[in-house]
């Protein structure tokens, strides 16, 4: 019992992954170590990290750092811009972050006096810097980035550092104001006509609307950047995900209860961390059988459908036809593959046959099913999304 009660999951859904516990990437890792090496020999590199969300893009540049800063001797910072939707905001967010994430106390301190105008408040022993929210102070901010990062990056090397790595993650609200790729654009170009180098690795993270997004307000920024587009995690690494992140825990697991684990999360990181957490929280004996495996998944379909699925699903149940066709398609189709629209034809009664086109319209929509490869052919974005439909259709009556 006392085991139960001390125990800790090494699975953290919702939140990037810690660096000892992040697994695979291995490509996409090799890439952006290309350009930190461009970087530390004087190089200024621009990468965006793209990809659908809960799919490992702030891990990744979350690990990135961490490799960067222990083995090129970068300066990290891992800033998170959501919901700052203008350039000045955005000036204040980044320097603050790069202050706060700055590990090396007498460079902290020289930045600290760089920015002393801008400062606004420091609490908690002096570590924790506020930026001003004064438009017009952040505006200098804006116009000079160019010669404020030449002197951060003065200050970095004379501390024995190499360069800088800034990573803009949760680009939101700035992806589609009139002025954020231009600034890009200009801050690149300044780069690479002043002659001089500048030892900076740009990171933008975000979903591929929001590349799309920059792009519409200035085409050239599709050249500026370095794609890395994250797939979805193959076999190979969801086993390596699974069996990695158990055994850290000393827990072992059983081939099938691995394979159940892996199939049914998809590749989806994001799925992977909620499958484990559940199957870790049904575990006992500190080895995962299939048993433990399809309680867990049973756990997380219904923990995944509620976060996920309900908020949007709630509105297609509304209507009853919608409802009786959604539950027959999760009571009667194989979990996992695609289903084909004939086969759901065969499922409804011959007076819900009509609606079938728009209730698949719809869910496509919702992001719930998508098409698949074969035209008249759909799936479930996720397995686990089929599960919980399946899930809950098991309780409902059909006539
Ligand atoms: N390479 C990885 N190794 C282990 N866990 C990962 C990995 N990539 C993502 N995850 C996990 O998946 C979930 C989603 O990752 P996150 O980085 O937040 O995605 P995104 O930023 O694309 O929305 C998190 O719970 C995170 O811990
Ligand atoms: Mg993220």
């Amino acid at each position: 019992m006392a085991d139960i009660l001390t125990k800790e999951s090494p699975f953290t859904p919702g939140k990037p992954v810690q660096p000892e516990y992040f697994v695979a990437r291995t490509k996409e890792i090799q890439r952006i170590e290309r350009a930190v090496r461009q970087t530390i020999s004087g190089r200024n590199e621009n990468i965006f990290i793209s990809g659908q969300r809960g799919i490992g893009k702030s891990s990744l540049a979350g690990f990135v750092r961490s490799l960067a800063e222990k083995e090129y001797s970068l300066v990290g910072s891992h800033c998170h811009l959501g919901g700052i939707n203008n350039l000045e905001d955005m000036m204040g967010a980044i320097f603050q972050r790069l202050l706060q994430d700055c590990t090396d106390k007498s460079l902290f301190d020289k930045l600290k006096k760089g920015f002393s105008n801008y400062i606004k408040g420091v609490t908690l022993f002096g570590v924790e810097v506020e930026f001003t929210k004064d438009k017009r102070e952040l505006q200098t901010l804006v116009n000079n980035f160019i010669p404020i990062l030449r002197k951060i990056t003065d200050e970095v090397k004379d501390s024995g550092k190499k360069g800088l790595l800034l990573i803009l993650d949760d680009l939101n609200g700035l992806t589609d104001i009139p002025q954020f790729s231009p600034f890009l654009k200009s801050f690149v170009d300044e780069l690479a006509t002043s002659g001089k180098s500048l030892p900076i690795l740009l990171v933008l993270v975000g979903l591929p609307e929001r590349r799309d997004e920059m792009i519409k307000h200035q085409p050239s920024v599709a050249r500026i950047f370095d794609i890395i587009d994250l797939p979805l995690m193959d076999e190979s690494e969801s086993r390596e995900f699974f069996g990695k992140t158990f055994a850290e825990e000393s827990i072992t697991v059983a081939n099938e209860a691995l394979s159940l684990m892996v199939q049914l999360s998809g590749g989806y990181p994001m799925l992977m961390h909620e499958v484990g957490d559940a199957v870790f929280w049904q575990d006992t004996d500190n080895n995962i059988d299939r048993g433990d495996a399809k309680q867990g998944i049973e756990e997380a379909a219904r923990t995944v459908g509620k976060k996920y699925i309900d908020p949007q699903i709630s509105r297609v149940l509304r209507s009853k036809t919608y409802s009786s066709i959604l539950w027959r398609i999760g009571k009667k189709l194989p979990i996992g593959g695609p289903f084909k629209r004939q086969d759901l034809l065969k499922e409804i009664p011959a007076d819900e046959q009509k609606n079938l086109d728009n209730f698949l319209n719809r869910i496509k929509k919702l992001g719930i099913v998508d098409d698949a490869e074969v035209k008249g052919e759909y799936r479930f974005v996720n397995p686990l999304f089929h599960l919980y439909v399946w899930y809950e259709a098991k309780g409902k009556a059909l006539t």
